[in-house]
């Protein structure tokens, strides 16, 4: 028998066990070992009933993602759950930890299902661009309603044990402590009561109407904005309905194996590995970070107050630090009023949120109060003069060891760390808006920062619940140095001839959840207007300098919170409606400049966008800004909205071919050649047919 998976009996129960650290991932040992172990329990003839539990922290996690792409060796998952499924004895699976894909498929092949109190279930295929692959579109509406089975495929959550029981989908919910006595003694009753295995397929399926089913589909196509598994999985369904069990397989089968080669799959996989990757440091590893209990934070405008939520919502003591008087009552407000959003979202209970205001978060304008805090993240407006003094103060009251961050989004962090006698314990913790919400966390390591914190900043970001990315520090880090960059293409690209709402609409079906220039209608224009003016001062004279952006703010029209800004936002249009008068300061801009319009498709508009999107990514992992092209997609995908199936830019362009990309370039440079000229990097991995990937093992 392969060594992953064990075989023992207790009394007529044989007890078949995997122990495949970390997640029991369904190997091809886990499952020809499984494979054995049924066979040899049904041949000896002992048993009465079969107990299938896991070892370590979770039942099987599901397929071993590492195996897509390979060869499929056998057996495969389908074939080996439907042998379980016809075992002549009852087979009782112990759940607990994670139950998820392949899994929670293989619990559903088994007769009955007995789970911890803290398991969680469900069918997460659709996040990596698959469905489920081995039975799961088809047992699953054969266990609970079609509309349960259909929100957990295509949406792809898993769903916790208390709410399995009550669809149909487990048997009994009992203490994690107990789940193997409990799974025994179930097992023991079904032999006592003479059950025989009730095959899951067994089952009629769930039927939905017609018209019902099209009203999900509707929903489901609007919200894959072109990610294509989550139509795969109604398809799936919808056969589930319509035909027998085996024929239903069958199709899943082929709809599965189709994906399983699909470029998305690829990107949605590497997008995956790609966030449990980006933490994996050199210059962290094996280095212990510091205990974080209280945190002060420096201003309570968005950021701070966003910061200070998260932060407490995670169960750490926070002590916001504002101007004056006026300001702390205002920041207090902002950040009751996010808490009780998380009280009304079922995020946070009554209780807890007024022991948070009680007992873990003080505002003061006193910088001494922050004396005895383990760490400070400044988060005051965007000057250089002002973060400096605020960083002088700190030095001052802080105590020895504590470390000091900034949120700054461009400014140099070498600079203010110079304002202190301590730049090893200075840090860029780059926040996104709003800071409770976004995934992203951007830690910025500068010349003096030391490994422990470094490494402190991403224990951090674990424990709010954020993904953190290592950036090296420069003007925008990586996310808004690449951001500068392909909003310069998208305004030359308006100047050239197309709309505002022409690349709005290409690059939302391009697969982004907003256009770039309805984005900074929300984020506020002057935000952008201010950014532009910082280097204003050392801009080239020879840079073709889109001024219509800048237009619309001297006007005051700052997007969204001012009514109008490229788009008009009224009771007729709450989202925004395309502003004509937009596009005629534009074509002014365009007369005085000599330019002709000319048109534009959706596909160049694209081209030209994610060409300035790599090639500037190219150079920030070429200056090593980003360690690994890995890290500039973890970065776009969870702080920008780049679409996932794309995997991001780097994947992005591994996938079309970074010739592709290159020639792109240089087509667009008769335009422009200040701002189109390829990057080193590019035109090295271009020359040697080599792609972004192979630099990701970089630095390991
Ligand atoms: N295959 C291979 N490796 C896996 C894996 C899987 N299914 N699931 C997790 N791992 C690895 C991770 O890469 C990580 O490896 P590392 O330590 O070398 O970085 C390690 O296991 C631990 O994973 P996490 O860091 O993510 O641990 P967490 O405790 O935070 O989360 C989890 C655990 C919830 C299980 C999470 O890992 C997860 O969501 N895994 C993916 C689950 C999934 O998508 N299953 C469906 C697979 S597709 C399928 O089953 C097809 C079938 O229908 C035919
Ligand atoms: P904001 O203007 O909303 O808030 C700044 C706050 O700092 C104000 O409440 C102000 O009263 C306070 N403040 C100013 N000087 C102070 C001082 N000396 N002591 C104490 N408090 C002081 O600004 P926002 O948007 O929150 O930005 C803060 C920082 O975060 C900036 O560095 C910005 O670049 C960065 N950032 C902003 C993002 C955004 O989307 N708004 C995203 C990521 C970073």
């Amino acid at each position: 028998m392969t060594r992953p998976i064990s075989l023992e009996y207790n009394g007529e129960v044989a007890v078949i066990q995997s122990d495949n650290p970390p997640v029991n991932a369904l190997s091809h040992a886990v499952r020809s070992g499984l494979q054995d172990a049924f066979l040899q329990v049904i041949s000896e003839g002992k048993a009465r009933a079969i107990v299938l539990i896991c070892e370590g922290r979770s039942f099987f996690a599901g397929a071993d993602i590492r195996e897509f792409g390979g060869p499929m060796l056998e057996p495969v998952l389908p074939d080996l759950i439907n042998q379980i499924e016809s075992c002549p004895i009852p087979v009782v699976s112990a759940i607990h930890g994670t139950a998820l894909g392949g899994g929670l498929e293989v619990a559903m092949g088994t007769h009955y299902r007995v789970t911890a109190d803290s398991g969680q279930l469900g069918l997460p295929e659709v996040n990596l661009g698959l469905l489920p692959g081995a039975g799961g579109t088809q047992r699953l509406p054969r266990l609970v309603p079609m509309d349960e089975a259909a929100g957990m495929i295509t949406g792809g959550r898993p769903i916790r044990a208390q709410k399995a029981i009550e669809i149909g989908l487990v048997d009994k919910v009992v203490p994690l402590a107990d789940l193997r006595a409990e799974a025994l003694a179930f097992a023991q009753a079904l032999i006592r009561d003479g059950k025989s295995p009730r095959p899951t397929s067994a089952n009629d399926c769930d039927q939905m109407n017609a018209n019902r089913f099209a009203v999900l589909s509707d929903k489901v196509r609007k919200s894959a904005r072109g990610s294509v598994a989550p139509l795969k999985c109604l398809e799936a369904l919808e056969a589930a309905m319509l035909l027998p069990f085996d024929e239903g397989l069958a199709k899943e089968r082929a709809l599965f194996l189709d994906l399983v080669q699909s470029d998305q799959r690829a990107a949605l996989t590497h997008a995956f590995f790609a966030e449990r990757q980006v933490g994996k440091l050199p210059e962290i590893k094996g280095v212990s970070p510091r205990d974080i209990a209280t945190v002060g934070v420096v201003g309570g405008g968005t950021m701070g107050a966003g910061i200070t939520v998260c932060s407490l919502l995670s169960g750490l003591d926070v002590t916001l630090i504002e101007r004056d008087a006026e300001s702390v009552d205002r920041a207090t407000s902002t950040v009751s009023k996010l808490l009780m959003g998380a009280v009304k979202r079922g995020k946070l209970s009554q209780q807890a949120c007024d022991a948070i205001l009680s007992g873990s978060f003080r505002a003061s304008t006193d910088y001494t109060d922050l004396a005895q805090a383990d760490l400070v993240i400044e988060a005051v407006f965007e000057s250089m003069e002002v973060k400096k003094e605020i960083f002088g103060t700190l030095d001052q009251v802080c105590r020895q060891g504590a470390i000091l961050a900034s949120n700054t989004s461009y400014l140099d962090l070498n600079a203010i760390a110079q304002m202190t006698g301590r730049p090893a314990n200075v840090i860029g913790l780059h926040f996104f808006s709003p800071a409770h919400v976004m995934r992203l966390l951007e830690v910025v390591v500068g010349n003096a920062t030391a490994p422990d914190v470094t490494a402190t900043g991403f224990a951090l970001a674990k424990r709010l619940g954020k993904i953190a990315v290592r950036a090296g520090v420069c003007d925008g880090f990586i996310g808004n140095r690449i951001l500068s960059q392909y909003q310069k293409a998208n305004n030359a690209t308006v100047l050239a001839g197309a709309s505002p709402f022409d690349v709005d609409a290409a690059l939302t079906g391009f697969g982004l959840a907003m256009g770039p220039f309805a984005v900074g209608d929300l984020a506020g224009l002057d935000i952008g207007w201010a950014n532009r003016k910082r280097p204003a001062p050392t801009r080239d004279p020879g840079e073709v300098y889109p001024e219509f952006a800048d237009r619309l703010c001297e006007m005051g029209r700052f997007g969204r919170k001012t009514g109008r800004g490229f788009y008009i936002y009224d009771d007729a249009a709450p989202n925004g409606r395309p502003d004509p008068e937009v596009e005629e300061i534009i074509a002014e801009e365009r007369a005085e400049k000599g330019i002709a319009p000319r048109a534009i498709d959706a596909s160049e508009i694209v081209e030209r966008y994610m060409a300035a999107m790599v090639n500037e990514a190219a150079r920030i992992v070429e200056e090593g800004i980003a360690l690994r092209p890995l890290d500039v997609d973890v970065t776009l995908l969870n702080g920008y909205g780049f679409p996932r199936w794309r995997g991001g830019p780097m994947q992005y362009a591994d996938t079309v071919g970074i010739s592709k990309i290159l020639s792109d370039i240089n087509r667009f440079t008769e335009d422009d050649p200040r701002f189109w000229q390829a990057a080193p990097l590019l035109e090295r991995l271009a020359q040697e047919d080599r792609s972004f990937a192979s630099l990701n093992t970089q630095g390991e």
